[in-house]
């Protein structure tokens, strides 16, 4: 592979996904391997890409990439691990580079690990890394603000938690969505960081509370951004209002499937869809993007693909801290001017539904016959 627009650095977040990426390398004429065995294996495999990524744009625009798995295990994201996964990372972004991708989407726990080290990666020559968060933080405002129109809520008299408040993606959503709730409430472990974000928010008048642990706050928060750093799926909310609603952002999931939710809406956040065209060779389609709806993905690699649809081969989101609203909206205009735009929203149990039942969302797609685009249209 030489001479790409982007590359996407990803990794799978179950072994499910693990074992279908392993069927599609091994080729169909081989029996899948069992699941044990895919776990002796697993951390043998180094760091590589995966497939072409062809995208289009609505205005005519073409770009190719690559995606790179860095195989980190879906189970090997906690702190014990935190070095090997580091090289990981660098061992990817050296693939990306001596592709001679422009520019490179940091996806995942990628970009956490190499946050605010962006010297950890290997010489550039030439080539600019994004975390692609701020086109993330988009895409969970957006969803907010859809989901609270679907659900005939007023977002103004709302009071909004943020769980991993002080991280890249959860102070990117403060900032947006502070100035139009009623209070937010701001939760992670550090409380020093947490001070300073709530003196930030303050400043402009947001009525804000602190805590490191859920149970603290003296209010049931009724719209809610899970946007932590965990591992695993195992955040048990507690107390949130009935039928809250609920964005679970987090790579992997932060909400625990046993977590209590009183009937919230829960949706799966900070993903978006390209409808002007999307292809792998070999072809990992519904394998790298394990979604319900056509070509969606998360809108950190969508970062990446929107600037090189662009032509910006630039370092938009770099850093811990520093997403402001004006580059949310700069970064969702670029995205939306090649058709890169909110996907539809769905968890565990499928598309969201309204409340009388009928799907939220009509989705159509057409496959070009003898050809592998697909495209997909948002009604
Ligand atoms: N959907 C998408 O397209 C997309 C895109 C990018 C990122 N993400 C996901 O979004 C999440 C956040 O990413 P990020 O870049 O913002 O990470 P980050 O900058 O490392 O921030 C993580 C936040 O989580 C907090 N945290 C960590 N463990 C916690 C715990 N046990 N309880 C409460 N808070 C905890 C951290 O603060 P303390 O350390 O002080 O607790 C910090 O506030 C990750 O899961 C990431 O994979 C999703």
């Amino acid at each position: 592979m030489i001479d790409l627009d982007f590359a996407l650095i990803g990794h799978q977040d179950s072994w499910r996904a693990v074992a279908d990426v392993l069927a599609v390398l091994r080729g169909p004429e081989r029996t899948p391997l069992p699941d044990d065995e895919i776990k002796d294996i697993f951390p043998w495999i180094p760091p590589r890409a995966l497939c072409y990524v062809d995208v289009g744009s609505v205005v005519g625009a073409k770009a190719r990439g690559a995606y790179i798995d860095s195989f980190i295990p879906p189970d090997g994201l906690g702190a014990a691990c935190v070095r090997e996964n580091i090289a990981r990372v660098r061992a990817a972004a050296a693939n990306a580079i001596q592709a001679g991708a422009k520019i490179v989407s940091l996806g995942g726990f990628s970009s956490i690990l190499i946050e605010g080290n962006f010297d950890q990666l290997p010489e550039r020559q030439g080539t600019v890394f994004t975390t692609g968060n701020t086109l993330t933080v988009a895409y969970i405002v957006q969803g907010i603000k859809k989901m609270c129109a679907l659900e005939g809520r007023d977002i103004r008299s709302s009071t909004l938690l943020i769980v991993g408040a002080t991280g890249d993606v959860g102070s990117g959503c403060a900032r947006c969505l502070a100035p139009h709730v009623r209070r937010v409430l701001l939760c992670a472990r550090n409380v020093e960081r947490l001070r300073r974000l709530a003196t930030e928010l303050q400043a402009d008048g947001v009525q804000v509370e602190m805590a490191t642990d859920l149970r603290r706050f003296s209010a049931d928060a009724d719209v809610v951004i899970c946007a932590a750093s965990l591992p695993s799926p195992e955040l048990l909310l507690g107390r949130v209002a009935p039928r809250a609603i609920v964005c679970d952002a987090g790579y992997p999931k932060n909400l625990s499937p046993g977590a209590e939710t009183l009937g919230a809406r829960i949706f799966f956040g900070g993903l978006g869809q390209i409808t002007g065209g999307l292809r792998f060779a070999p072809d990992f389609h519904g394998i790298l993007n394990r979604h319900p709806f056509p070509n969606v993905v998360q809108g950190c690699l969508l970062e990446g693909v929107a600037l090189a649809l662009e032509g910006r081969f630039e370092p938009f989101s770099q850093g811990r801290g520093a997403i402001t609203p004006e580059r949310v909206e700069e970064m969702e205009t670029i995205a939306a001017r090649h058709g890169i735009y909110l996907a539809p929203l769905y968890n565990a149990d499928g598309p969201v539904q309204h409340d009388c039942g009928a799907p939220a969302l009509v989705e159509h797609y057409i496959t070009k016959p003898g050809d592998r685009w697909i495209q997909g249209a948002a009604q």
